[in-house]
């Protein structure tokens, strides 16, 4: 494993702790919406699959449960791939390994569906990792990538002029990600040669106590994100005051898109 670049590495062992916090609740709370996705690129039935940047393995397990074939999942960072082996150790359909999502260790054609979620935002070369999906991709197979998000699209209210960019791409890009993957789906899978379908997978906005749950969940997590980007602790406690205080009231609204893209390997 030569040039792993991966998001995870950018991290201390701290960080990475509030990071699998809010990766847990994410794969929770997003459940409903990759559900119909895992339908559709007919997961059930899949042989074989391969689930790329599978991180702590919270997806891996949703995906796991849901098909009556074998589930391999890589990740580049050993720290993931250990907490995901304690996750998913009662799943005997799941093998994982470290691995480099650009340079999948597989033959040409092997799986029925790869799949991956929330990777595309993190990965150096995402046209790379698609490209490598889709190699790995029997014909007639499916590549599905779910949640990647479009920081473009964020919308919230009331707003905080000096915090909402830092949660509208800011803190994405200084930890390496891109955060407007999302408008990029389609020309990734075009451009790997898939047969592509693009659309938006969280149709639903939620309420303030979903918002409220989400982030007293991953509060370190933002906390800490706050602080990397220069603000101070009066700063942060004002703001989440008020942050708290807005869905108390039950006013705040929070939403970005969240895009999918499926692609049939010709
Ligand atoms: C945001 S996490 C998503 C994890 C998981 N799919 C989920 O939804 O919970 C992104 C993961 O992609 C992995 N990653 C990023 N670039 C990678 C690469 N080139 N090869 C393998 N894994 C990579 C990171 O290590 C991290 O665990």
């Amino acid at each position: 494993m030569s040039k792993m670049k991966v998001g995870s590495h950018k991290r201390s062992k701290e960080d990475l702790v509030d990071f699998i916090k809010k990766l847990e609740l994410q794969a929770l709370e997003t459940a409903e919406e990759r559900l119909p996705l895992y339908l559709e690129v007919e997961l059930k039935d899949a042989e074989l699959i391969l689930d790329v940047g599978c991180g702590p393995g919270m997806v891996t397990r949703d995906i796991a449960r849901l098909t009556k074939g074998k589930v391999i999942a890589i990740d580049g960072s050993e720290d993931m791939i250990k907490v995901a082996k304690d996750i998913l150790k009662v799943y005997k359909n799941v093998e994982l390994r470290v691995g480099d999502a650009e340079n999948l260790s597989f033959n040409d054609n092997m799986f029925d569906v790869v799949t991956c979620n929330l990777l595309l935002m993190w990965a150096e070369n995402p046209q790379q990792v698609v490209k490598e999906m889709a190699r790995v991709t029997k014909s007639g197979g499916n590549v599905l990538a779910s949640l990647e998000p479009d920081y473009g699209g964020k919308l919230h209210w009331p707003e905080n002029p000096k915090i909402d960019p830092i949660f509208a791409g800011k803190a994405i890009k200084a930890r390496g990600g891109d955060p407007h993957i999302g408008r990029k789906l389609r020309l990734l899978f075009v451009r790997a040669g898939l047969k592509t379908k693009v659309g938006i997978g969280n149709n639903r906005i939620w309420n303030c106590k979903e918002d409220k749950a989400y982030y007293l969940h991953a509060r370190d997590f933002y906390v800490k994100t706050l602080k990397d980007a220069g603000l101070s602790q009066k700063e942060i406690d004002k703001w989440e005051y008020n942050y708290l205080k807005s869905l108390d009231e039950g006013v705040q609204l929070n939403f970005f898109p969240q895009f999918y893209a499926i692609g049939k390997k010709p």
